[in-house]
């Protein structure tokens, strides 16, 4: 695990830009993982900024997003799909038809599951996976439980993440109970992570992450065993270490 210190979100959203952008640069036809969350939004800021200086083409990147709620169609605008649009496709050039969100309107989870898993190996595995963190430790929608997940599932919020994200909806109660997620399995198999980190309520959770001891109940913890992981915190994600 490689740790990146950054000073604060402005800071870590540049660096965090930068690894993407490099991989972009690479690997024109890359495939990324994004993720949804405040934890991101600066990165496609940083992003959106060095496609408008000329600096990043997106053309040819295909994406394939951690996660999306049970319920909300793709226009509603607490949908992952949407915000996706929103925060990063509709300001690059990157063709809508190459990014991938899990359908959390289809009525058959098992088949959109196995859906998502088949559509992630046959572009060929994930070059480089954005992550955030959630205050729990978990990653995607992999909350804290007895075992690591393998594919993609169907997977009941906890009440910490609940709580967590209720921010975004009129109230508590319309906060959807169910998500789907890429497992750890498929985070796991990416071939590089970024994860970043921001903030003091995610402290406990990046100390899990760089010193806890290796368990489901602390999903994220199971990024010590990736070859390539770069974890992107500001100082104050860092104040507990
Ligand atoms: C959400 C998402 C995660 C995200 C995390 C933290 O529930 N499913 O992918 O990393 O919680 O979100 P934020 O970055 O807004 O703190």
């Amino acid at each position: 695990m490689r740790l990146i210190r950054a000073k604060d979100y402005d800071e870590l959203s540049a660096i965090a830009a930068r690894v993407i952008g490099a991989q972009v640069t690479l690997k024109p036809n890359c495939v990324l993982g994004l993720a949804t969350g405040s934890s991101p939004e600066g990165t496609y800021k940083e992003l959106i900024a060095a496609y408008n200086r000329g600096e990043l083409d997106f053309s040819q990147v295909r994406t394939v997003n951690l996660d999306e709620y049970v319920g909300l169609e793709p226009t509603h605008d607490q949908s992952y799909a949407y915000f996706m649009r929103d925060r990063f496709f509709d300001h690059v050039n990157i063709d809508l038809k190459n990014t991938n969100v899990p359908d959390g309107m289809n009525p058959d989870p098992a088949a959109e599951c196995a859906r998502y898993d088949a559509l992630i190996q046959s572009m060929g595995g994930i070059d480089l996976q954005l992550l955030g963190i959630g205050p729990n430790g978990h990653i995607g929608f992999n909350e804290p439980g007895d075992t690591f997940s393998l594919g993609t599932q169907q997977i009941k919020l906890t009440q910490s993440t609940l709580e967590a994200n209720k921010r975004f909806f009129a109230s508590i109660d319309d906060v959807p109970t169910h998500a789907r997620t890429m497992g750890i399995r498929d985070i796991m198999q990416a071939r590089r992570i970024l994860l970043v980190a921001s903030g003091e309520n995610k402290a406990q959770a990046v100390k899990g992450l760089l010193t806890g001891a290796i368990s489901p109940q602390m999903p994220c913890t199971i990024l010590q065993y990736h070859p390539d992981c770069i974890v992107v915190a500001d100082e104050a994600a860092l104040s507990a270490l």
